[in-house]
């Protein structure tokens, strides 16, 4: 099959993921994107993208062409089934356990198994383990299709690599790592990637391989970022300013340029606990990946900790103190909140008695109130606070004036070093 040939591609999730790679697809091909939310569907028909990942002028550009190329949008799964590449960006989310919840992909999978035909691909790009493809999500295809892989439909596995809220290292910037479960599938899978792909694509030997690649970059972020943090446990308690040490450290050509901060999201937080269920269900308990997801995972008490010490060494109490949060998405200039670690400084304020206003200009209101049970407020509604916590380092929070809040009494808590430091008390 060469890609001319094909009739259409699907994109199944229109998340952060979908939603760029199907705009992508659809400049050069026919292409159907579905997502089971119906609301997310009908905003995205309406030019409304809740992640703002995609460019509008671009998705209304595909929206509109509708021949040979182009984007459809739908929750309807029969017009999914026409389409001969599927590529799946469902999320992969762990669950109370830190346990890999492969639910949603599974789901994907038995709804593409009801609907494949012979000669079909299933491309995965949702951050898995690796062996998942063929492991998990294969038998289900084949249960369901009653068609037989790699005789009768094939797979492909291809990470995504996009880093929400970047403008600049966009998909088709970012060299993109693809695989195939044939040698032929797998070069197939390479020319569609390459088609659309500017800076290039990586083929790799074999779909595990491709997907040990993806768990290995964020598993490999997350132990560097850890090492940072533990340093900044250890520095706090030697009295040494973190930062400093970085950057007189960072003088030296080799030393890794790694910041301390709140590890949470998506992938940097989660996808560490896919490579570490596999190792495990394989005998193999990991020390380094696990010793840095308890660091990062307990960074959150740490600062609010921090904080509490200094209103008491400030004022002597900290029953009925006020505090101010500013940012709660998991990263900044980005309306994701999904596993935001500023959730534990909260919670630990809050079991103080503390009370606690969180501000993020980025985030949805309503989302946050739903999924956390927080009720952000307005720049408005600041009022005086005991401290003020910069958990996020949002553009927006630079035309603060934090010089007005030490004024007012607040003890100004840098979490990102981002803040000019005449105007902070600490920082991480
Ligand atoms: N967000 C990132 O920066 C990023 C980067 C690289 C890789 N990834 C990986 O990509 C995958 C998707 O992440 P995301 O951030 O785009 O998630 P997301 O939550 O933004 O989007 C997923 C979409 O899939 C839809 N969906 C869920 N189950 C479905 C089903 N059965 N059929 C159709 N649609 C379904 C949801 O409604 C949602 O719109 C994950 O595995 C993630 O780890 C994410």
């Amino acid at each position: 099959m060469i890609m001319s040939e094909y009739k259409e591609i699907a994109v199944i999730g229109l998340g952060y993921v979908g939603l760029p790679l199907a705009i992508e697809f659809a400049k050069k091909y026919k292409v159907i994107g579905y997502d089971i939310n119906q609301l997310r569907v009908e905003a995205l028909n309406d030019f409304r993208d809740g992640t703002h990942e995609a460019n509008i002028d671009d998705l209304q550009l595909v929206l509109h062409a509708r021949n040979d190329t182009g984007l459809k949008l739908s929750a309807d799964l029969s017009d999914v089934k026409n389409a001969e590449i599927y590529i799946v960006t469902v999320p992969t989310p762990i669950d109370h356990l830190k346990r890999p919840d492969l639910e949603p992909l599974l789901s994907a999978s038995r709804m593409l198994g009801k609907i494949l035909k012979s000669g079909d691909i299933v491309i995965y790009e949702s951050t898995v383990y690796p062996g998942c493809t063929e492991e998990d999500c294969v038998p289900v295809l084949e249960e369901y299709s009653r068609l037989k892989y790699n005789v009768d439909f094939f797979c492909g596995y291809s990470p995504e690599r996009i880093n929400p809220g970047d403008k600049i290292n966009t998909l088709t910037k970012i060299k993109k790592v693809t695989s195939g479960s044939t040698p032929e599938i797998a070069l197939e899978i390479d020319r569609l990637y390459s088609s659309i792909i500017v800076a290039g694509t990586h083929l790799a030997p074999s779909m595990k391989v491709a997907e040990a690649s993806k768990a290995i970059e964020n598993a490999q972020r997350d132990v560097n970022i850890s090492f940072v943090n533990e340093l900044a446990l250890i520095f706090d308690k030697m009295g040494i300013d973190t930062s400093d040490v970085l950057a007189a450290a960072s003088t030296k050509w080799n030393f890794l340029n790694y910041k301390p901060g709140l590890v949470g999201g998506h992938c940097i937080g989660v996808d560490p606990y896919y490579l570490a269920h596999k190792s495990e269900a394989l005998g193999y308990k990991p020390e380094v990946i696990l010793s840095g997801r308890r660091v990062n995972d307990n960074m959150g008490m740490f600062v609010a900790n921090k904080v509490i010490k200094m209103i008491v060494a400030k004022s002597g109490i900290v029953n009925g103190a006020r505090i101010l949060i500013l940012g709660f998405a998991f990263k900044e200039n980005c309306p994701d909140t999904r596993n935001t670690r500023v959730v534990d400084i909260v919670d630990e304020l809050k079991a103080f008695n503390i009370e606690v206003d969180v501000h993020d200009p980025w985030a949805s209101a309503e989302e946050v109130k739903s999924e956390y049970g927080i009720d952000l407020i307005a720049k408005e509604d600041f009022t005086k606070y005991n401290a003020v916590i910069l958990a996020v380092s949002h553009q927006k929070f630079l035309e603060l004036d934090y010089k007005q809040f030490r004024i007012d009494g607040a003890i100004v808590f840098d979490t990102k070093s981002f803040i000019d430091r005449e105007f902070v008390d600490a920082r991480l």
